[in-house]
């Protein structure tokens, strides 16, 4: 399986990304702007990685660059319920490749896919009150805000707000 864009191209995560992966998590400003500040372990990592191998409930994959084959990021889809046609998505670029328009060149790519490929009507996610980018991000990728958790994530000593946003397939058409 391997998705395609003008830049980038988007395989199924391997066991030999996983250093690359954890390396990209750890950094502080990733740490950040996601729910849990936890640093990871390789081998917490590994485990997670064997246990959810044979998971169809979620999609995994490494977004690489088609000039080096280097590795940029991560892009997911959990969560994937298929009688109520509807999955959460996650994306991670490493801060290094931040503000090429990579997250949104292989996002698009990947949402299309989805809808396409798991006959999805809906896909939303969850993302800290605070986290701009990536709020915009989604909002270029025609996510719309449609709830707020107030006070839902506890992290650095105070209650974080978490938006809700999600897209239907009927919107990209
Ligand atoms: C959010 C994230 C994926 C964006 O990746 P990126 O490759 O830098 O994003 P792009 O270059 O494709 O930018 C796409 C759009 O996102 C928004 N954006 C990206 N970085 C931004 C920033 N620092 N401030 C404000 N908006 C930003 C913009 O709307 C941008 O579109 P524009 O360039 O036309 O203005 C990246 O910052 C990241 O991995 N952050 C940490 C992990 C994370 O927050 N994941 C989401 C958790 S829910």
């Amino acid at each position: 399986m391997m998705l395609k864009t003008e830049r980038l191209y988007l395989r199924p995560m391997l066991e030999e990304d996983a250093q690359f992966i954890v390396d990209m998590r750890n950094n502080t400003n990733i740490l950040n702007s996601l729910f849990s500040c936890k640093m990871l372990t390789v081998q917490e990592h590994l485990n997670w990685y064997k246990n959810n191998l044979n998971n169809d409930n979620r999609i995994d994959l490494m977004i690489c660059k088609k000039d080096d084959n280097k590795r940029i990021g991560t892009v997911n889809l959990a969560n994937i319920d298929y009688k109520n046609q509807k999955a959460e998505f996650g994306i991670m670029i490493a801060e290094s490749f931040w503000n090429k328009g990579y997250a949104y060149e292989s996002s698009q790519k990947f949402i299309q896919y989805s809808f396409n490929q798991f006959n999805l009507n809906k896909i939303y996610l969850e993302v800290l009150k605070e986290n701009n980018a990536a709020i915009n991000l989604y909002q270029k990728l025609g996510f719309k805000e449609i709830g707020i958790l107030k006070e839902d994530i506890f992290k650095n000593g105070k209650f974080k707000d978490v938006l809700i946003m999600s897209l239907f397939r009927d919107d990209l058409e």
